[in-house]
């Protein structure tokens, strides 16, 4: 039986009336960019965030770059972050004209290792940039101790609803850091019918610099206090994503069904690792990353049973040619490339069959001669 690596079309279908009458509503309104369907989504991811401020814009990667310019983080600054993270992580810090400083990532978590942080502090640091890889968010309170007055941007692309408990109590990502950012990229646990993305802060004067900043830079059109950008988020996506948001924690919850049937399935099969969960975590498993022995081989195993798997990520950024410049070598970032080498993502979407499950474990446990 065939097993994608993730099924858009089996959730829509289970949606599709209410977000097609949300779809409408908008067609019908003819309004289409910003106005009051952004304004109810930005209310309600802030709400789910416990932000007091959330502002919508394009795309996730948007929100990245919207959020480093509202720190005013330009040329001859530096932004210490991961290199195993997407691209887009890295590439808006350079896109600003400032330099990425990569530190190594904990074996377990695949996050960001506050440990290595303090070493990569210099006067020019002006900003850290940790990723909620996977679902999963960092270690936000162990990153801020490690840079204390240093602004964090918390990129929550992949961990809307995650949440950490933090000195006895429950945070949600995005609402510790200075700002922090979500993509609602299709393949999110909550994905627009296109691109899409929000930031979220505490701070009233960065929400309003970014609200200014993704229209241009002027407060009143036609007037431009500083150059921005046109990043504005369509109202036919908040229309989408309103409609599917009051699913997102049941979708999660099932995500997180699923991850502890692979667990069991894979406990006592040596060539596996299954993901490491912090205890302080709540995880959304946008991804279900193993690590494993003979990935490759696993991979084209599964490939040939038509089951989709996914290398998040096979190149760590700072080995990316892009990134040649800034002079790091294979070693710089041990744990990154060994775990580059290593992982592989299974299907978890939490439209999965309990068949569907079995065929994948059932798969990837014959592989390894189980
Ligand atoms: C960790 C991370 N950061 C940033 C982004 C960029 O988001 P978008 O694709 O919405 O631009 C993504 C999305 O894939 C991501 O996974």
């Amino acid at each position: 039986m065939p097993v994608p690596l993730l099924d858009l079309r089996a959730q829509h279908a289970t949606i599709r009336d209410d977000v097609v009458r949300a779809m409408m509503e908008v067609v019908d309104s003819q309004h289409f960019i910003l106005g009051e369907q952004v304004e109810r989504l930005e209310a309600d991811v802030a709400a789910l965030c416990r932000a007091r401020f959330a502002i919508g814009c394009a795309s996730g990667t948007d929100a990245l770059l919207l959020a480093l310019r509202a720190l005013d983080i330009g040329r001859g600054d530096e932004v210490i972050t991961t290199p195993f993270t997407f691209f887009a992580t890295a590439g808006t810090i350079h896109n600003v004209g400032a330099t990425p400083v990569f530190v190594d990532v904990d074996r377990a978590t695949f996050n960001i290792a506050p440990s290595a942080i303090a070493a990569a502090i210099t006067p020019r640091t002006k900003a850290i940039v940790p990723v909620d890889l996977f679902g999963q968010m960092a270690a936000l309170e162990a990153v801020e101790a490690a840079a204390p007055g240093i602004p964090v941007i918390e990129d929550a692309a992949q961990s809307i609803g995650a949440r950490r408990k933090i000195g006895g109590a429950w945070r949600m990502a995005g609402e510790v850091p200075t700002i922090g950012t979500f993509s609602f990229f299709p393949s999110k646990n909550l994905g627009g019918y296109g691109d899409g993305g929000m930031m979220v802060t505490q701070d009233e004067a960065l929400a309003t610099r970014l609200r200014r900043l993704r229209v241009h830079g002027g407060a009143k059109q036609y007037f431009h206090d500083e150059v921005g950008y046109n990043s504005r988020l369509d109202a036919l996506q908040a229309a989408v994503l309103r409609a599917k948001l009051p699913h997102l924690a049941a979708w999660s919850q099932k995500r997180r069904e699923n991850a502890r049937f692979y667990d069991g399935a894979f406990s006592g099969i040596r060539h596996i690792r299954t993901p490491v969960i912090d205890p302080n975590n709540e995880s959304i498993f946008n991804q279900y990353t193993i690590r494993v022995e003979q990935r490759d081989e696993l991979q084209a195993f599964l490939k040939a049973r038509e089951i989709g798997t996914s290398i998040y990520y096979p190149l760590p950024l700072h080995l990316q040619p892009c990134f040649s410049y800034l002079g790091y070598k294979r070693g710089s970032c041990p744990e990154s490339e060994r775990a580059a080498a290593d992982v592989i993502s299974l299907p978890i979407y939490p439209e999965l069959s309990r068949t569907q499950l079995e065929e994948v474990a059932g798969a990837v446990r014959t592989f390894y001669g189980d």
